[in-house]
Protein backbone atom coordinates (compact mmCIF):
# COMPACT_ATOMS: atom_id res chain seq x y z
CA UNK A 1 0.00 0.00 0.00
CA UNK A 2 1.71 3.36 -1.40
CA UNK A 3 1.19 6.06 1.33
CA UNK A 4 1.69 9.19 -1.18
CA UNK A 5 0.02 12.06 0.76
CA UNK A 6 -0.82 12.03 4.59
CA UNK A 7 -3.58 14.16 6.66
CA UNK A 8 -2.19 14.86 9.92
CA UNK A 9 -5.04 16.45 12.42
CA UNK A 10 -4.58 18.65 14.92
CA UNK A 11 -1.20 20.86 14.36
CA UNK A 12 -0.52 20.89 18.46
CA UNK A 13 2.55 19.30 19.64
CA UNK A 14 2.13 15.88 18.38
CA UNK A 15 0.58 16.67 15.24
CA UNK A 16 3.24 18.85 14.18
CA UNK A 17 5.75 16.55 15.16
CA UNK A 18 4.17 14.32 13.12
CA UNK A 19 3.60 16.25 10.09
CA UNK A 20 7.44 17.61 10.35
CA UNK A 21 8.97 13.69 10.53
CA UNK A 22 6.18 12.52 7.62
CA UNK A 23 7.88 15.25 5.61
CA UNK A 24 11.32 14.52 6.37
CA UNK A 25 10.72 10.69 5.21
CA UNK A 26 9.39 12.54 1.35
CA UNK A 27 5.24 11.74 1.54
CA UNK A 28 3.30 15.24 1.36
CA UNK A 29 1.47 16.36 4.11
CA UNK A 30 -1.61 17.81 4.33
CA UNK A 31 -1.97 19.99 8.36
CA UNK A 32 -5.31 20.82 9.24
CA UNK A 33 -6.28 22.31 12.44
CA UNK A 34 -9.34 24.54 13.58
CA UNK A 35 -8.01 27.94 12.99
CA UNK A 36 -4.87 29.41 10.93
CA UNK A 37 -3.39 30.37 14.14
CA UNK A 38 -2.64 27.28 15.68
CA UNK A 39 -1.37 26.08 12.32
CA UNK A 40 1.03 28.57 12.16
CA UNK A 41 2.56 27.95 15.55
CA UNK A 42 2.46 24.37 14.60
CA UNK A 43 4.74 25.63 11.49
CA UNK A 44 6.89 27.76 13.10
CA UNK A 45 8.19 24.43 15.46
CA UNK A 46 8.62 22.55 12.59
CA UNK A 47 10.46 25.36 10.98
CA UNK A 48 12.50 25.95 14.14
CA UNK A 49 13.20 22.26 14.46
CA UNK A 50 14.73 22.13 10.75
CA UNK A 51 16.31 25.85 10.94
CA UNK A 52 18.77 23.92 14.34
CA UNK A 53 19.19 20.52 11.90
CA UNK A 54 20.91 23.16 9.52
CA UNK A 55 22.80 25.00 12.63
CA UNK A 56 23.90 21.89 13.56
CA UNK A 57 25.37 20.83 9.83
CA UNK A 58 22.99 17.73 9.68
CA UNK A 59 20.69 18.73 7.05
CA UNK A 60 21.31 21.34 3.95
CA UNK A 61 19.01 24.75 3.52
CA UNK A 62 17.84 23.08 0.48
CA UNK A 63 16.81 20.24 2.44
CA UNK A 64 15.05 21.78 4.69
CA UNK A 65 13.24 24.42 2.32
CA UNK A 66 12.27 20.65 0.36
CA UNK A 67 10.68 19.34 3.43
CA UNK A 68 8.50 22.84 4.34
CA UNK A 69 7.71 22.39 0.61
CA UNK A 70 5.43 19.30 1.45
CA UNK A 71 3.47 20.59 4.07
CA UNK A 72 0.17 22.02 2.63
CA UNK A 73 -1.51 23.74 5.68
CA UNK A 74 -6.03 23.68 5.74
CA UNK A 75 -8.81 24.11 8.42
CA UNK A 76 -10.96 22.71 6.18
CA UNK A 77 -11.17 18.90 7.00
CA UNK A 78 -12.61 18.20 3.16
CA UNK A 79 -9.50 18.87 1.68
CA UNK A 80 -8.06 15.45 2.97
CA UNK A 81 -10.38 14.18 -0.64
CA UNK A 82 -7.23 12.98 -2.19
CA UNK A 83 -4.97 11.82 0.86
CA UNK A 84 -4.02 7.60 1.38
CA UNK A 85 -4.21 8.26 4.82
CA UNK A 86 -5.00 10.33 8.00
CA UNK A 87 -3.22 10.59 11.29
CA UNK A 88 -5.47 12.34 13.78
CA UNK A 89 -3.62 14.57 16.90
CA UNK A 90 -6.56 16.30 17.84
CA UNK A 91 -7.49 16.71 21.53
CA UNK A 92 -7.69 13.82 23.99
CA UNK A 93 -11.41 13.35 24.17
CA UNK A 94 -13.68 10.58 22.67
CA UNK A 95 -16.32 12.66 21.41
CA UNK A 96 -14.36 15.08 20.03
CA UNK A 97 -12.32 12.05 18.03
CA UNK A 98 -15.55 10.30 17.13
CA UNK A 99 -16.92 13.51 15.38
CA UNK A 100 -13.55 13.96 13.75
CA UNK A 101 -13.82 10.30 12.49
CA UNK A 102 -17.27 10.26 11.28
CA UNK A 103 -16.53 13.17 8.90
CA UNK A 104 -13.18 11.61 7.71
CA UNK A 105 -15.17 8.75 6.86
CA UNK A 106 -17.33 10.78 4.59
CA UNK A 107 -14.78 12.67 2.96
CA UNK A 108 -11.41 10.68 2.49
CA UNK A 109 -11.31 7.82 -0.40
CA UNK A 110 -12.34 4.59 0.58
CA UNK A 111 -8.60 3.19 0.30
CA UNK A 112 -7.44 5.81 3.01
CA UNK A 113 -6.05 4.19 6.34
CA UNK A 114 -7.67 6.71 9.18
CA UNK A 115 -5.29 6.20 12.23
CA UNK A 116 -5.04 8.13 15.65
CA UNK A 117 -2.60 9.40 17.86
CA UNK A 118 -4.70 8.93 21.18
CA UNK A 119 -2.99 8.17 24.08
CA UNK A 120 -5.26 6.21 25.68
CA UNK A 121 -8.93 5.40 23.99
CA UNK A 122 -10.19 2.43 23.25
CA UNK A 123 -9.58 2.01 19.05
CA UNK A 124 -12.13 -0.37 18.85
CA UNK A 125 -14.77 2.62 19.92
CA UNK A 126 -13.21 4.91 17.60
CA UNK A 127 -13.24 3.04 14.77
CA UNK A 128 -17.37 1.80 15.85
CA UNK A 129 -18.30 5.08 14.44
CA UNK A 130 -16.72 4.39 10.47
CA UNK A 131 -17.72 2.33 7.92
CA UNK A 132 -14.15 0.97 7.77
CA UNK A 133 -13.24 -0.23 11.14
CA UNK A 134 -10.96 -2.45 8.92
CA UNK A 135 -8.73 0.41 8.20
CA UNK A 136 -9.26 2.27 11.41
CA UNK A 137 -5.50 1.79 13.87
CA UNK A 138 -3.78 3.10 16.43
CA UNK A 139 -0.71 5.17 15.85
CA UNK A 140 0.71 6.47 18.90
CA UNK A 141 4.13 8.64 18.85
CA UNK A 142 5.72 10.05 22.21
CA UNK A 143 6.70 13.12 22.80
CA UNK A 144 9.00 15.00 21.18
CA UNK A 145 8.19 13.24 17.91
CA UNK A 146 11.14 13.87 16.40
CA UNK A 147 13.36 12.38 19.00
CA UNK A 148 11.46 10.07 20.58
CA UNK A 149 12.12 6.03 18.51
CA UNK A 150 9.16 4.71 20.09
CA UNK A 151 5.42 3.79 18.18
CA UNK A 152 2.83 1.46 19.69
CA UNK A 153 0.52 0.43 17.22
CA UNK A 154 -2.54 -0.65 18.46
CA UNK A 155 -4.97 -2.76 16.48
CA UNK A 156 -8.71 -2.05 17.12
CA UNK A 157 -11.08 -5.63 16.89
CA UNK A 158 -11.37 -5.29 13.20
CA UNK A 159 -8.40 -3.93 11.84
CA UNK A 160 -7.05 -5.84 9.07
CA UNK A 161 -3.56 -7.46 8.52
CA UNK A 162 -2.90 -5.44 5.57
CA UNK A 163 -3.76 -1.91 7.37
CA UNK A 164 -1.42 -3.04 10.12
CA UNK A 165 1.64 -4.31 7.80
CA UNK A 166 1.14 -0.53 6.06
CA UNK A 167 1.60 1.22 9.33
CA UNK A 168 4.33 -0.60 10.55
CA UNK A 169 6.19 -0.21 7.64
CA UNK A 170 5.23 3.45 7.68
CA UNK A 171 6.80 3.76 11.30
CA UNK A 172 10.16 2.19 9.97
CA UNK A 173 10.43 4.40 7.15
CA UNK A 174 9.92 7.56 9.84
CA UNK A 175 12.75 6.08 11.24
CA UNK A 176 10.72 5.00 14.23
CA UNK A 177 10.26 1.31 16.03
CA UNK A 178 6.94 0.01 16.32
CA UNK A 179 5.74 -2.09 18.78
CA UNK A 180 2.71 -4.14 18.67
CA UNK A 181 -0.30 -3.54 21.76
CA UNK A 182 -3.36 -4.81 22.33
CA UNK A 183 -6.38 -2.08 22.61
CA UNK A 184 -6.89 -1.54 26.37
CA UNK A 185 -7.02 1.61 28.16
CA UNK A 186 -3.95 3.49 28.35
CA UNK A 187 -1.96 0.88 25.76
CA UNK A 188 1.27 -0.20 27.69
CA UNK A 189 3.03 3.53 27.84
CA UNK A 190 0.38 5.69 29.81
CA UNK A 191 -0.71 2.53 31.77
CA UNK A 192 2.80 2.39 33.17
CA UNK A 193 3.70 6.11 32.85
CA UNK A 194 0.51 7.79 33.66
CA UNK A 195 -0.02 6.18 37.50
CA UNK A 196 3.49 7.73 38.71
CA UNK A 197 2.52 10.67 37.12
CA UNK A 198 -0.44 11.04 38.86
CA UNK A 199 1.27 9.58 42.38
CA UNK A 200 4.00 12.49 42.17
CA UNK A 201 0.76 14.83 42.11
CA UNK A 202 -0.21 13.07 45.10
CA UNK A 203 3.17 13.56 46.80
CA UNK A 204 2.72 16.90 46.00
CA UNK A 205 -0.92 17.47 47.21
CA UNK A 206 -0.38 15.13 50.34
CA UNK A 207 3.02 17.75 50.91
CA UNK A 208 5.52 15.06 50.73
CA UNK A 209 7.69 17.24 48.79
CA UNK A 210 8.09 20.39 46.70
CA UNK A 211 7.60 19.61 43.15
CA UNK A 212 11.53 20.79 42.67
CA UNK A 213 12.22 17.94 45.30
CA UNK A 214 9.96 15.12 43.20
CA UNK A 215 11.46 15.68 40.25
CA UNK A 216 14.74 15.68 41.92
CA UNK A 217 14.51 12.20 43.01
CA UNK A 218 13.63 10.72 40.23
CA UNK A 219 15.90 12.30 37.90
CA UNK A 220 18.79 11.51 40.40
CA UNK A 221 17.76 8.57 42.31
CA UNK A 222 15.76 6.74 39.19
CA UNK A 223 17.83 8.76 36.22
CA UNK A 224 15.08 9.78 34.25
CA UNK A 225 15.55 12.20 31.71
CA UNK A 226 12.74 14.69 33.11
CA UNK A 227 11.29 14.30 36.65
CA UNK A 228 7.40 13.28 36.38
CA UNK A 229 5.95 16.62 37.12
CA UNK A 230 8.37 18.36 34.60
CA UNK A 231 7.18 15.61 32.07
CA UNK A 232 3.22 16.35 33.20
CA UNK A 233 4.22 19.89 31.75
CA UNK A 234 6.10 18.84 29.05
CA UNK A 235 3.15 16.40 28.14
CA UNK A 236 -0.01 19.01 29.19
CA UNK A 237 -1.71 18.18 32.22
CA UNK A 238 -5.08 18.36 29.83
CA UNK A 239 -4.06 15.28 28.11
CA UNK A 240 -2.55 14.02 31.48
CA UNK A 241 -5.81 14.10 32.94
CA UNK A 242 -7.87 12.63 29.85
CA UNK A 243 -5.37 9.68 30.19
CA UNK A 244 -6.02 9.34 33.83
CA UNK A 245 -9.67 9.40 33.41
CA UNK A 246 -9.51 6.85 31.06
CA UNK A 247 -7.48 4.43 32.89
CA UNK A 248 -10.34 4.87 35.73
CA UNK A 249 -13.15 4.67 33.70
CA UNK A 250 -11.60 1.69 31.84
CA UNK A 251 -10.13 -0.11 34.88
CA UNK A 252 -12.74 1.11 37.65
CA UNK A 253 -9.82 0.54 40.34
CA UNK A 254 -9.46 3.30 42.78
CA UNK A 255 -5.39 3.03 42.03
CA UNK A 256 -6.02 4.85 38.89
CA UNK A 257 -7.97 8.21 40.60
CA UNK A 258 -6.99 11.55 39.35
CA UNK A 259 -5.47 13.32 41.72
CA UNK A 260 -7.56 16.40 42.67
CA UNK A 261 -4.54 18.87 42.62
CA UNK A 262 -4.63 17.98 38.77
CA UNK A 263 -8.28 18.25 38.24
CA UNK A 264 -8.16 21.82 39.68
CA UNK A 265 -4.52 22.85 37.46
CA UNK A 266 -6.60 22.03 34.72
CA UNK A 267 -9.89 23.82 35.84
CA UNK A 268 -7.16 26.70 35.86
CA UNK A 269 -5.98 26.50 32.91
CA UNK A 270 -2.23 25.61 33.94
CA UNK A 271 -2.09 23.05 31.36
CA UNK A 272 1.64 23.19 31.66
CA UNK A 273 4.40 24.63 29.10
CA UNK A 274 1.58 24.97 26.75
CA UNK A 275 -0.34 27.92 28.57
CA UNK A 276 2.73 28.98 30.42
CA UNK A 277 2.08 27.76 33.64
CA UNK A 278 1.78 24.41 35.23
CA UNK A 279 4.18 22.82 38.18
CA UNK A 280 6.36 25.77 37.15
CA UNK A 281 6.29 28.54 35.38
CA UNK A 282 7.35 29.26 31.63
CA UNK A 283 7.91 33.12 31.41
N1 LIG B 1 11.16 19.01 19.72
C1 LIG B 1 12.14 18.57 18.90
N2 LIG B 1 13.36 18.27 19.34
C2 LIG B 1 13.63 18.45 20.64
C3 LIG B 1 12.66 18.91 21.55
C4 LIG B 1 11.38 19.20 21.04
N3 LIG B 1 10.39 19.63 21.81
N4 LIG B 1 13.22 18.99 22.77
C5 LIG B 1 14.48 18.58 22.65
N5 LIG B 1 14.74 18.24 21.37
C6 LIG B 1 16.00 17.73 20.83
C7 LIG B 1 17.12 18.71 20.97
O1 LIG B 1 17.20 19.58 19.89
C8 LIG B 1 18.33 17.80 21.01
O2 LIG B 1 18.62 17.37 19.70
P1 LIG B 1 20.12 17.17 19.22
O3 LIG B 1 20.75 16.20 20.15
O4 LIG B 1 19.93 16.64 17.85
O5 LIG B 1 20.74 18.50 19.29
C9 LIG B 1 17.83 16.57 21.75
O6 LIG B 1 16.40 16.61 21.62
C10 LIG B 1 18.23 16.61 23.21
O7 LIG B 1 17.74 17.83 23.73
P2 LIG B 1 18.46 18.67 24.88
O8 LIG B 1 19.93 18.38 24.87
O9 LIG B 1 18.03 20.09 24.78
O10 LIG B 1 17.76 18.18 26.20
P3 LIG B 1 17.72 16.77 26.87
O11 LIG B 1 18.97 16.02 26.66
O12 LIG B 1 17.23 17.05 28.21
O13 LIG B 1 16.57 15.99 26.05
C11 LIG B 1 14.34 15.32 25.92
C12 LIG B 1 15.29 16.50 25.90
C13 LIG B 1 14.66 14.41 24.74
C14 LIG B 1 12.94 15.89 25.75
C15 LIG B 1 14.54 14.56 27.26
O14 LIG B 1 14.40 15.45 28.33
C16 LIG B 1 13.56 13.42 27.44
O15 LIG B 1 13.74 12.34 26.91
N6 LIG B 1 12.48 13.68 28.23
C17 LIG B 1 11.47 12.68 28.47
C18 LIG B 1 10.55 12.62 27.27
C19 LIG B 1 9.48 11.59 27.45
O16 LIG B 1 9.39 10.84 28.42
N7 LIG B 1 8.59 11.55 26.46
C20 LIG B 1 7.44 10.68 26.51
C21 LIG B 1 6.26 11.46 27.08
S1 LIG B 1 4.85 10.45 27.23
C22 LIG B 1 4.22 10.40 25.70
O17 LIG B 1 4.66 11.01 24.76
C23 LIG B 1 3.02 9.53 25.51
C24 LIG B 1 1.70 10.17 25.83
O18 LIG B 1 0.72 9.67 25.25
C25 LIG B 1 1.51 11.23 26.82
P1 LIG C 1 -2.24 20.01 21.84
O1 LIG C 1 -3.18 20.63 22.80
O2 LIG C 1 -0.82 20.48 21.78
O3 LIG C 1 -2.81 20.11 20.35
C1 LIG C 1 -4.08 19.69 19.97
C2 LIG C 1 -4.43 20.44 18.68
O4 LIG C 1 -5.61 19.85 18.15
C3 LIG C 1 -4.69 21.92 18.90
O5 LIG C 1 -3.92 22.67 18.00
C4 LIG C 1 -6.19 22.06 18.63
O6 LIG C 1 -6.54 23.28 18.05
C5 LIG C 1 -6.42 20.91 17.65
N1 LIG C 1 -7.82 20.47 17.60
C6 LIG C 1 -8.69 20.33 18.63
N2 LIG C 1 -9.88 19.90 18.16
C7 LIG C 1 -9.74 19.75 16.81
C8 LIG C 1 -10.62 19.34 15.77
N3 LIG C 1 -11.87 19.02 16.01
N4 LIG C 1 -10.13 19.32 14.50
C9 LIG C 1 -8.86 19.65 14.24
N5 LIG C 1 -7.98 20.07 15.20
C10 LIG C 1 -8.42 20.10 16.46
O7 LIG C 1 -2.29 18.43 22.14
P2 LIG C 1 -1.17 17.33 21.85
O8 LIG C 1 -0.30 17.23 23.03
O9 LIG C 1 -0.59 17.58 20.50
O10 LIG C 1 -2.07 16.01 21.83
C11 LIG C 1 -2.80 15.63 20.69
C12 LIG C 1 -3.18 14.17 20.77
O11 LIG C 1 -1.98 13.39 20.87
C13 LIG C 1 -4.04 13.76 21.97
O12 LIG C 1 -4.89 12.73 21.60
C14 LIG C 1 -2.99 13.30 22.96
O13 LIG C 1 -3.49 12.40 23.92
C15 LIG C 1 -2.03 12.59 22.04
N6 LIG C 1 -0.67 12.46 22.55
C16 LIG C 1 -0.13 13.45 23.30
C17 LIG C 1 1.16 13.32 23.77
C18 LIG C 1 1.80 14.38 24.60
O14 LIG C 1 2.85 14.13 25.21
N7 LIG C 1 1.27 15.58 24.66
C19 LIG C 1 1.90 12.17 23.46
C20 LIG C 1 1.32 11.18 22.64
C21 LIG C 1 0.02 11.34 22.21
Amino acid sequence: MELKKIMVIGAGQMGSGIAQVVAQAGINVLLQDLTDDFLNRGLSRIRHNLDRQVQKGRMSAGEKEAILHRIELTTDVAAGKDVDMVIEAAVENMEVKKNIFTRLDDITPEHAILATNTSSLPITEIAAVTKRPEKVIGMHFMNPVPVMKLVEIIRGLATSDEVYQAVYDLALKLDKTPVEVNDFPGFVSNRVLMPMINEAIYTVYEGVASPEDVDQVMKLGMNHPMGPLELADFIGLDTCLYIMETLHEGFGDDKYRPCPLLRKYVKAGWLGRKTGRGFYRYD
